[in-house]
């Protein structure tokens, strides 16, 4: 197999610019190494030739294949050694006008026909390009970091990007053994743009007091599926690096309101509560492991009230099998007697309005969410109001605790937790396709793969709903009467006949 790019030049030998030397070596380019400060480059090929070691000892790669790695990746005392690259790749300190100036002095070195690409992850591909001769032989080259473990590189097109650059630069990426796709130059690209709803909405529903940190965390790991929680991730990323992040595309997309980043992230980020590496984010860490407080226990109830389930309930009858099953006595009337609990599951509305819109007794009035089929997660959420009684949330907790599932209690909001955070991400997702940014299929692949989810933003939106999705968002809009929750057109047009299994060239 004969390797796209055979001679690729890096420039800066940091966390990425080491990555990608070594993925590119591996891959069977000769790869030359370079960096303002020797040192660093001492310090990358140290660290990539134990990688190889390593992999070797582990039987993953074999002696041969070890050693033919090592003579390939090589240090490059200056730029102009990169002369014929045929590619260069600049992952360097994240500044325009470094940027520019370096990007400018390696076209004057390298051959006419190289492509030089940047690993940024924030800036304009199309602003640095503008300091180029040859804008059409430059694109946004965008690795995760670990950049071996990260199988998904962003493709960018410039303004001026010619096609048949990001056609090599895919057939690049997987000789690399990773997955390209293929982006439009725009604020985040597509994993850091998809990625917006789940730290800022996560954010938003703790400004509101309507539950806490450890809580948001469990809810949207066991009722979705997300390997972290959003401040777990947050503090595994660190806030000096995700808050300007979000600050960076708020504003590059001239204060969207979808992207409105929180104060509480930026006086979290003024303490220096930045996360892990500190010892302390939203949780504080001792030897590395967060401290988490236990949950509230389940409550004794000593006599369960009887229960009645709204007629305008979501999922009513899987909610009314679910209450058989677990032993409730079930009202079957038009309306609750004066005793019963009343179980309402509204999409997207507060419980207080559904209790007054449905005419019941707040009091007796308890909400869960039920966007999400009860078999597929692995904990229960309700929503008080602030007139629930005591016992009432308490007898409902129990009831719902009985086979055993965790239930979490929270405070009354225009949606649940699950519903606010999944409606924000399909629709951001929406957006995207809406904006043309990337195909559907390449923001399902980049958004797991670099993201992480459990599937991507569309088969999300599909899998629970379109039109509940929908309706979470319009019922929000009202509730909040804030337009982040507006719905993207894209999304809906095609809540009525699904968001993923579309025909791309109709897009
Ligand atoms: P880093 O700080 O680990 O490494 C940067 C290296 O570039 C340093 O060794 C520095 O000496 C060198 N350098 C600075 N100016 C230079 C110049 N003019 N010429 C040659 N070398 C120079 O940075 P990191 O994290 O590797 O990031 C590099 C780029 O990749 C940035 O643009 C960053 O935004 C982007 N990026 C970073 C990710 C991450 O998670 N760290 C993820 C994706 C992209």
């Amino acid at each position: 197999m004969t390797v796209t790019f055979s001679k690729v030049g890096v420039v800066g030998a940091g966390a990425m610019g080491r990555g990608i030397a070594q993925i590119a070596a591996q891959a069977g380019s000769e790869v030359l190494l370079f960096d303002t400060q020797p040192a660093a480059v001492a310090k990358a090929l140290a660290e990539v030739f134990g990688q190889w070691d390593r992999l070797h000892e582990k039987g993953r790669i074999d002696a041969d294949a070890a050693q033919r790695n090592k003579a390939l990746l090589k240090p490059a005392d200056n730029l102009a050694a990169l002369a014929d690259c045929d590619l260069v790749i600049e992952a360097i300190v994240e500044r325009l006008d470094v940027k520019q100036a370096l990007l400018a002095e390696i076209e004057g070195i390298v051959a006419p026909s190289a492509v030089l690409v940047t690993n940024t992850s924030s800036l304009s591909v199309t602003a640095i390009a503008a300091a180029l001769k040859r804008p059409q032989q430059f694109a946004g080259f965008h690795f995760f970091n670990p950049v071996p473990l990260m199988k998904v590189v962003e493709v960018i097109a410039g303004l001026k990007t010619a096609k048949a650059a990001c056609q090599q630069l895919a057939a690049f990426a997987r000789d690399m053994g990773h997955t390209p796709v293929q982006a439009q130059d725009t604020p985040g690209f597509i994993v850091n743009h998809a990625g917006r709803a789940y730290g800022t909405e996560a954010l938003r529903i703790v400004s509101e007091g309507i539950s806490d940190f450890a809580t948001i965390d469990r809810i949207l790991r066991d009722q979705v599926g997300f390997k972290l929680g959003p401040f777990e991730l947050m503090d595994l990323t660190a806030l000096d690096v995700s808050h300007p992040v979000m600050e960076s595309i708020y504003r590059q997309y001239y204060d969207e309101p979808r992207y409105r980043p929180s104060v509480i992230t930026a006086q979290r980020l003024a303490a220096g509560v930045v996360g892990r590496k500190v010892g302390e984010g939203f949780y504080s860490y001792i030897d590395g492991k967060a401290q988490v407080a236990p949950e509230p226990p389940t409550p004794q109830v000593a006599e369960m009230p009887p229960v009645w389930v709204s007629t305008r309930a979501a999922r009513r009858s899987e909610l009314y099998q679910l209450l058989k099953d677990l032993g409730a006595k079930i009202e079957t009337g038009q309306s609750p007697s004066p005793q019963a609990l009343s179980i309402v599951a509204p999409l997207g509305f507060d419980i207080t309005t559904v209790a007054v819109v449905e005419r019941l007794d707040p009091s007796r009035t308890v909400g869960i969410d039920m966007l999400i089929d009860d078999a597929a997660t692995k904990r229960r959420v309700l929503a008080t109001n602030p007139a629930t009684r005591a016992d009432m949330r308490d007898a409902a907790h129990a009831l719902f605790a009985r086979d055993g599932k965790a239930v979490s209690v929270i405070r009354d909001s225009g949606g649940f937790v699950t519903q606010r955070v999944v409606a924000c991400i399909v629709n951001i997702a929406s957006d995207i396709c809406q904006q043309q940014i990337c195909s559907p299929k390449d923001l399902e692949t980049a958004v797991t793969l670099g993201l992480g989810y459990p599937i991507g933003p569309l088969a999300m939106g599909d899998r629970w709903g379109p039109t509940n999705i929908l309706e979470v968002l319009f019922n929000m809009q009202t509730v909040y009467g804030d337009p982040r929750y507006r719905p993207s057109p894209w999304l809906r047009r095609r809540g009525a006949i699904g968001l993923s299994l579309l025909h791309e060239e109709n897009q």
